[in-house]
């Protein structure tokens, strides 16, 4: 391949390849990550796991466009993230990925519906209503849009997080813990509603989890273990997911 080319790769929403990221410098240079190459299928599920500590965050914060890697690139699509300044970074993020935290990040002075478009606010576009009228009714919060966030629980919240990281249509739906706030029902339901998504409009999914029930609705489960690859489960069960989390060693 030409330097500076690239490789068009229609089976890959999100592709990291090589990546390494080093903190710090000198004695105190932590290396978090140490030439992880990973590809997202497009329209897949897939679960990130591994100890504390073994480069989770730092990959997540890098397939966003959050944190630079130190070398390897990140391709979203065919775009070279590792190719854009700032102000395009940012309008990256906006519009082509949607993240959804432990903590639901709502505005409370806003309204469900206000918060679910907020991201298209500060894109400077129109809600589609019939996607928008989709989204909601999908994640079951159809009739709470005129309610402000304080008046609903912390799975429907959640669920607004969701339906806002969708509202922008992203190529890719990042989620680091999107469980960890909530009781197990309530989790098993964001996590329906996560895998519902994939299987019936397509959407991309990355979820980072520490909890390998949380893991087995993903088609797949990425292991990191000391800032490396340390393998990949296919048609992930808990019981398959705890051995493996095992084999890792210190978990
Ligand atoms: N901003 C930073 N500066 C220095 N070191 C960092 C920074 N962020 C992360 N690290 C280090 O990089 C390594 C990987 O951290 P990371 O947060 O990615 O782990 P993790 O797998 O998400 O862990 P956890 O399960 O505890 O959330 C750790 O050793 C951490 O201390
Ligand atoms: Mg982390």
């Amino acid at each position: 391949m030409v330097a500076g080319t690239v490789a068009v790769d229609a089976a890959h929403a999100l592709r990291l390849e090589s990546v390494r990221k080093v903190y710090g410098s000198g004695v105190n240079a932590v290396t978090a990550l140490d030439g992880v190459t990973v590809g997202l299928r497009r329209g897949a599920f897939t679960a990130v796991m591994g100890p504390s500590g073994s480069g989770k965050s730092t990959f997540l914060h890098c397939a966003a466009g959050l944190d630079r890697p130190t070398s390897g690139r990140v391709l979203l699509g065919e775009t070279d993230l590792a190719g854009l300044k700032e102000n395009a970074l940012t309008e990256l993020r906006r519009q082509r990925i949607g993240f959804v935290f432990q903590a639901y990040n709502l505005i409370p002075a806003l309204t469900v519906e206000q918060n679910i478009t907020l991201p298209l606010r500060f894109a400077g576009t129109r809600p589609d209503k019939a996607w928008l009228r989709e989204i909601v009714e999908r994640v079951g919060i159809a009739n709470r849009l005129e309610h402000r966030p304080a008046e609903l629980s912390g799975g429907q919240q959640q669920r607004v997080a969701i339906a806002r990281a969708l509202v922008t249509r992203p190529e890719v739906l990042l989620a680091d813990e999107p469980t960890g706030a909530l009781d197990t029902r309530t989790g098993r339901q964001v996590l329906e509603l996560l895998r519902g998504l994939v299987d019936t409009v397509g959407q991309t999914v990355l979820m980072v989890t520490h909890d390998p029930v949380a893991a087995s609705f993903a088609h797949s489960v990425v292991f990191l273990a000391d800032g490396r690859l340390a393998g990949e489960l296919h048609q992930p069960t808990p019981d398959l997911v705890v051995r493996r989390l095992t084999n890792l060693g210190e978990w």
